[in-house]
């Protein structure tokens, strides 16, 4: 694969400093070489570095709206460009509210290609609050719900671009809800695998599912990985842990079959937040993940699977 890094230091979006320091962990953690290494070609962007979006106005439920607009629609352009041109976007963020603009893009994309974007969402948290909503303000809360086309947002994109069908949206690794997000993801039909689901019926079967359907649907997928989806204590590195997260393997795994499907157009790896790792512990295992994701496999076979 044609793989672009894509540098996107936000912090603004999160409820405290540290996460605009992801991307450069994340470099310095091999992300370049180990995909090199696989035999793709890797080229690096460098580092969004947009200016305030100042048409908007300041938003009292929404923090520091202005700076996560302008990375939104810096996303939004530059994630479209990779994928136009054949290349396969790869975000190194920064927190998780940049995955409006890498969103945005690859759904503006998906609709020029005709087929249906399709979200895997890697998280702790469903992050479908919205400014009306969000008990914090913080918008690294809300972009699920942006990109599922909520109209409570201000006009960060103009109005009328393809959005994703919130039925569209598969999370996994779930075990946070607010009590207003969670009425609106049953009533928007988004698809979650709690943290139960993965306990009660296992990871592999799950992913069977989640493949089969965008395999027979023709989509495109992008996926979403959020710090917090593993367990704190296989990755520390982020601001918002919850305990009960997915395992090594399990993380594995789904980028394991992922790269199987050859389903998967482009990747967020968000809420790094090095500030709080330890010893580059966090950085290392999401750049071993990504490795999985582009074809890492612990046999030089198909594996045998029931
Ligand atoms: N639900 C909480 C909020 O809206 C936490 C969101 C955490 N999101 C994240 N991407 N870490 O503030
Ligand atoms: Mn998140
Ligand atoms: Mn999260
Ligand atoms: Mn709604």
């Amino acid at each position: 694969k044609n793989i672009v890094l894509i540098g996107a230091p936000l912090e603004e979006g999160s409820g405290r400093r540290g996460a605009a320091m992801g991307p450069a962990a994340l470099r310095i953690a091999g992300v370049d070489t180990i995909l090199a290494g696989l035999g793709h070609t890797v080229t690096d962007e460098g580092d969004l570095k947009p200016l305030p979006a100042r048409d908007l106005a300041n938003h009292p439920g929404a923090n520091n709206l202005q700076i996560v607009a302008a990375i939104t629609r810096a996303l939004d352009e530059t994630v479209h460009e990779a994928a136009r041109t054949g290349k396969f976007p790869l975000i190194l963020g920064g927190d998780h509210a940049l995955s409006m603009g890498s969103v945005s893009g690859m759904a503006r994309y998906a609709a020029e290609q005709k087929r249906p974007l399709f979200v895997l969402w890697l998280d702790a948290h469903a992050d479908f609050n919205s400014p009306a909503t969000s008990p914090s303000g913080n918008m690294h809360g809300m972009p699920v719900a942006f990109f599922c086309g909520q109209a409570e947002f201000a006009p960060i994109l103009d109005a009328g671009r393809p959005m994703i069908d919130p039925k569209n949206v598969f999370q996994v690794g779930i075990r946070s809800v607010d009590d207003r997000e969670r009425e609106e993801i049953a009533e928007h039909g988004v698809n979650v695998y709690d943290m139960r689901a993965i306990d009660e019926t296992g990871m592999a079967h799950i992913m069977h599912e989640i493949i089969a359907t965008i395999k027979a649907a023709n989509g495109l997928l992008h996926v979403s990985l959020d710090v917090d989806f593993l367990d704190p204590e296989l990755a520390p590195g982020v601001g918002t842990t919850v305990p009960g997260g997915a395992t090594f393997r399990e993380a594995h795994l789904i980028m394991e079959m992922l790269c199987d499907s050859g389903l998967v157009s482009s990747l967020d790896l968000v809420e790094l937040n090095p500030f709080l790792d330890d010893r580059g512990k966090s950085a290392r295992i999401l750049v071993e993940l990504t490795a999985s994701l582009f074809g890492r496999r612990i046999l030089d076979r198909p594996t045998r699977s029931a």
